[in-house]
């Protein structure tokens, strides 16, 4: 899928890209029914909430290899309207996955994910220049109440905030303070909700703040997420990597697949 240059103007402008119902309905639906297949697997890379212990996060559908493996998340994250639409963005045709993950909100119970850039986390992991974007997928539809994801559009361009370690949240991680947001928020255009139809996706940068509240709603609210990363920017030695399903260490350049490889797959799978 090839962006015009007005888009890819616009991605660095505004930090982001939405694209409204991406992948068909027929599409999202596989990716929705592997998501609940690999969420009842008991894995080192699914992380759980609630006294349900309900899945909040699973990392690694995309690899040929390991438990969550779906080769529906392998076809999906070499799909020309996802690796193709990251390379333009990041203006390198040699491109990897740093992960690959499905955010799961449950309906009522799912909780909140603070305001966060990902490359907060992603420098720490060893990584030197912000050259890298996310390509979120919404599994659900996905609204306001539900707890959608929000941008804050712009934001990227300030570059790397110090983020502090929050363990309050069910997935633990690097975020921002309450300081830093309010400045930032006050001088920011109102942050933009990734919402609507499943099958809408979003391309946004790793510096780009964002954030998603709590799912007050009957409807769950699963999201598809693939993080992608130039294979020259790929991570230094640091002491205590994280595990391979979060911090890769597959730094194979990936290589587009036909357009409809994703539907292909169910039939291999
Ligand atoms: C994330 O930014 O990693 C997760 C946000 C969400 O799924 O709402
Ligand atoms: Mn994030």
């Amino acid at each position: 899928m090839e962006l015009t240059p007005e888009q890819i103007a616009q991605f660095e402008e505004d930090g982001y890209l939405i694209f409204p119902e991406l992948f068909s309905p027929e599409e999202t639906a596989v990716l929705k029914a592997e998501a609940a297949r690999v969420s009842q697997i008991d894995a080192e890379c699914i992380f759980r909430e609630g006294e349900a212990q309900l899945a909040k996060s699973m990392f690694r559908l995309h690899e040929a290899d390991g438990p969550t493996a779906s080769s529906a998340y392998r076809a999906a994250s070499r799909s020309p309207r996802v690796l193709r639409v990251a390379q333009q963005v990041l203006g390198d045709d040699a491109l990897y996955l740093h992960h690959c993950k499905v955010n799961m909100k449950a309906a009522i119970e799912g909780t909140a994910w603070p305001w966060h850039q990902d490359f907060g986390s992603w420098r720490l992991d060893g990584i030197a220049r912000p050259d890298m974007a996310t390509l979120a997928v919404l599994l659900d539809d996905a609204t306001e109440f539900s707890g959608c994801l929000h941008l804050l559009p712009g934001s990227h361009r300030e570059g790397r905030k110090d983020p502090y370690w929050d363990d309050k949240t069910a997935y633990k991680l690097w975020a921002v303070g309450p300081t830093a947001m309010k400045d930032m928020i006050k001088r920011y255009p109102d942050p933009i909700r990734v919402d609507g139809k499943a099958g809408t996706a979003a391309i946004f940068h790793c510096n780009l703040l964002h954030a998603s509240g709590h799912n007050l709603s009957a409807q769950d609210r699963w999201q598809a997420y693939f993080c992608f990363n130039t294979v020259k920017n790929r991570p230094a030695d640091v002491e205590q990597p994280r595990p391979d399903y979060v911090r890769s260490r597959n730094w194979t350049p990936m290589e587009t697949v036909a357009d409809d490889a994703l539907l292909a797959s169910v039939t291999v799978s």
